[in-house]
């Protein structure tokens, strides 16, 4: 790994001399951002050597270079799920580039189902922990202390700090966030109405099919991480028959003005 890491990096600095600071990673419906970004360099991931390639529909699969409000990014335009059959260590192979590329900062961004009652379609929730119930763990197999250690302390996966900055950001932008734990599930199916209520009583207030790996992976590696949620369904029985894919990239694609500037201020400050 740590090689394919070193080659990776290596072949992507050979296209582009870039430092980036930031790495967003962008989720369903919310890859407009790259809009936002003044593009350096566009690199596929099918170009990418060690890089998996992406398969679901409203991901594009690029890695996009260049800068916002004069801050250097990397952003993925598609990630990857284990759902898709990837083992764990490819869904987060792009977190270990984006860092040995020099990014401190992580933005994680990711549609999900809301269990909270406060909760409505199209919310924006600031991420402030999660609870991993994915089947696998990126992290089991033999530890690379080069990357990290062994035993990873997780008491604080979404940087408090950047969890205040990016309320006072939203504040100031007049945007409303509401801040929640995400529950990370395997997917591909939706949740059962038993299994939202599972997810409620656990003490999350989302559930997704993302994002946990990728966050364990950047902490495993002193990344600072912000994570961001837009609701994008309910799971309860009044509104869970409404949930498809469509309904999720639709209501993603909502917030995503919204996220987007978000996203881009708190980068700019
Ligand atoms: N469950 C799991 N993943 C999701 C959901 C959901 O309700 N909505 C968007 N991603």
């Amino acid at each position: 790994m740590w090689e394919n890491v070193q080659q990776t990096v290596e072949f992507i600095k050979s296209k582009i001399d870039i430092n980036p600071e930031y790495g967003v990673i962008l989720g369903s419906g919310l890859g407009g951002f790259t809009d936002d970004i003044e593009i350096e360099y566009t690199l596929p991931y099918r170009k990418i050597p060690n890089f998996p390639t992406s398969t679901v529909e409203g991901h594009k699969g690029a890695l996009v270079f260049g800068s916002i409000g004069g801050k250097k990014v990397v952003a993925m335009a598609g990630r990857f799920h284990f759902y898709e059959g990837y083992a764990m260590q490819d869904v987060t192979f792009p977190v270990r580039v984006m860092k040995h590329l020099g990014v401190k900062t992580l933005i994680v961004s990711n549609a999900s189902g809301g269990v909270n009652e406060n909760y409505k379609v199209g919310d924006i929730v600031i991420i402030y922990d999660h609870i991993n119930m994915m089947p696998e763990h990126p992290l089991r197999g033999k530890n690379d202390e080069r990357f990290g250690p062994r035993f990873v302390n997780m008491g604080e996966p979404y940087s408090r700090k950047l969890i205040a900055k990016g309320k006072t950001v939203a504040a100031d932008l007049g945007i409303e966030v509401k801040d929640g734990i995400y529950l990370g599930l395997q997917g591909p199916t939706f949740e059962t109405l038993a299994e939202y209520r599972m997810v409620k009583i656990l003490g999350a207030d989302c559930v997704g099919m993302s994002t946990v790996p990728e966050v364990i992976v950047a902490r495993h590696m002193e990344m600072d991480v912000f994570g961001v949620s837009v609701i994008t369904d309910i799971g309860h029985e009044d509104s869970i028959a409404e949930v498809n894919h469509e309904e999720v990239l639709q209501a993603a694609a909502k917030a995503e003005p919204k996220v987007r500037a978000l996203i881009r201020e708190f980068i700019g400050r």
